[in-house]
Formats: C-alpha cells, structure tokens, sequence
C-alpha cells in the first residue's frame, strides 16, 4: 500500500543520494562520491511529503529478505554506522547464488569477510544445514547439529550491530550453526585459522585497504579453499584488486546479475611447486 504522508525528516540541504545509497553528490557541482556519506553535511528539520517507495533502500530502518527458506528482518543504520549497517546488492545477489548452489555452503567451515549486517552469512548457515536439517527422525535431528559452521567476521566499529543482527536471525533449530567475530584485515590474522569457503559481498572498494584483503584472503585460504567475491565494479581502480588477486588466486567470473550490475568471482590459490 503507498503511504502518502507528510512527516518530520532530518534532510540533508547540500547533498542528495543518486542511486541506491551508493553514490553521495553535491547536487550543485554534481561531484559524486561513491559509499562515503559526506561528512560535512548540514541536517536540518523539515517537512517534506514521501512515499515509502520512494525512500531509498539503504536509508529504510528495516529490510525483509525471504532466503535460504528462511524469513530473515534486517535493521539497518545508514545514518550512525553507514556502509557497515546496510544491506548492498552484492550481498542480495550472492545469496541467491547461493540458494541456487547450496553446496557450495553445505557442510563447510565457511568464513564471511566485512559481513555488515551479516545477510551472506545468515542465508550460508541456514543453506549450510538446510538438507539434513530437515530430517524428522534422530538421525536427522543429530546431523542437522553436525557439519558446516559459518564464521561471519567484520571490524570492531560493526561488531555490536552484526551480533545483533545475526542473534535474532539465528535458526531456532540449530543456533550454534553461525558465529560472529571479529577479524580486521588490517589486523594481526595469526589467530584466524583456513576455512573451506570464503565469501565476501561488496568488499572490494578502498583501494588502502587491498593489499590488507588480500593479505587475508591468502592467509585464510588453502589450496581447495573457494573464494566467492560478489562485487560491483564502481571504479577502474576497483579493477587492481582483482589484478592483485589474480598473483595468488586464479580467477574466473562465475556469474553476472545484469539487472543489479554485480558481478561474482570465484578464486582459487595457485598451487605452490613443491
Ligand atoms: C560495502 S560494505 C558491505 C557489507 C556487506 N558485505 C554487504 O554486502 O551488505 C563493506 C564492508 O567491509 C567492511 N570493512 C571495511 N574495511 C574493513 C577491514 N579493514 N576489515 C574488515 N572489514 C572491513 C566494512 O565495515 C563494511 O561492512
């Protein structure tokens, strides 16, 4: 139903979003800048009328997401915690990757890196468990409780919204099947152990910090780990991650949603000669 109200809103005067939250422009010079709210934004109190279509996604309080068979609520809090407390395209068009190759998750130790709210995460720990799950004698209910793990990892300024948001996800049947943790990739890793699949939505998009990533990605990664990047390519620049990568990892595209512009990679590590 259109919600036709007029209601009180903080608005930004400079600045106007261009597309879903992604892109931030001065609506005078339009000199955009991707993901990054503007920091010196003026907000001021108004009255402006809106339709509930009309507000951008990453700027709703809540999204719901049916996935992995499961109904899944996000809070989301562009306006304190910003490109951490949304949930991006990326994140979208990888699990339904996922919903449709579920074996890529099931029974695996699987690490998500930069999570955000945790949508990957949460959908891999319900494909993780989902077949034997559904057993209804004793021997499905045991193995429903054995088998894959999901370790959904982000810094620490998103550790207190990615537990929340991953706790009141949890699968009441299996609650122990995700975990949440810290891992900064610009940290020490000697603590994070190899996983049998990596996945990472939209993480590829500070160019300081490719180096840190991939750092992680090959410390985190065996020889027959699968990495599934799920990325929109907004820059060129966003280009030498992927040419960074390909020095230790092969790399194929395995998928492109052409609707949502996102692409997903899958690497692999280069065998070391022994
Ligand atoms: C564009 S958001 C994507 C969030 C989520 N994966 C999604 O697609 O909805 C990028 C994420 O990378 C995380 N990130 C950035 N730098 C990081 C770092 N050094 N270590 C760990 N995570 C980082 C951010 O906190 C943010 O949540």
């Amino acid at each position: 139903m259109l919600l036709q109200l007029f209601c009180c809103l903080s608005v930004t005067v400079h600045n106007v979003i261009a597309d879903e939250g992604t892109s931030y422009c001065n609506k005078f010079t339009q000199d955009c800048h991707n993901m990054e709210p503007p920091s010196d934004s003026v907000t001021a109190l108004t009255v402006v009328p809106y339709t509930e279509s009309q507000v951008l996604p990453h700027h709703r309080p809540t999204r719901d997401f049916h996935l992995g068979g499961q109904d899944i609520h996000i809070q989301q809090n562009w306006g304190s915690l910003g490109v951490a407390a949304v949930v991006w395209d990326a994140a979208i068009v990888l699990c339904e990757y996922l919903e449709l190759h579920p074996e890529v998750v099931r029974h695996k130790q699987v690490l998500e890196l930069g999570a955000g709210t945790g949508l990957v995460g949460i959908v891999a720990s319900y494909l993780g468990k989902m077949e034997l799950g559904t057993g209804t004698g004793i021997v499905g209910i045991v193995a429903s409780y054995l088998g894959g793990h999901v370790t959904v990892t982000e810094r620490r300024e998103a550790m207190p919204n990615l537990s929340k948001t991953v706790d009141s996800n949890r699968l009441v049947s299996c609650p122990g099947s995700i975990t949440v943790k810290e891992l900064d990739w610009t940290a020490d890793l000697s603590p994070h152990p190899k996983y049998d699949i990596i996945l990472g939505a939209d993480i590829i998009y500070i160019e300081d910090t490719f180096q840190a990533l991939l750092n992680t990605l090959v410390h985190t990664a065996r020889e027959d780990t699968s990495v599934l990047l799920s990325c929109r390519i907004r820059y060129d620049r966003d280009l030498n991650f992927l040419t960074l990568l390909e020095g230790h990892f092969h790399v194929e595209q395995i998928h492109y949603d052409k609707s949502r512009d996102i692409k997903i990679f899958s690497a692999k590590k280069i065998k070391t000669k022994t």
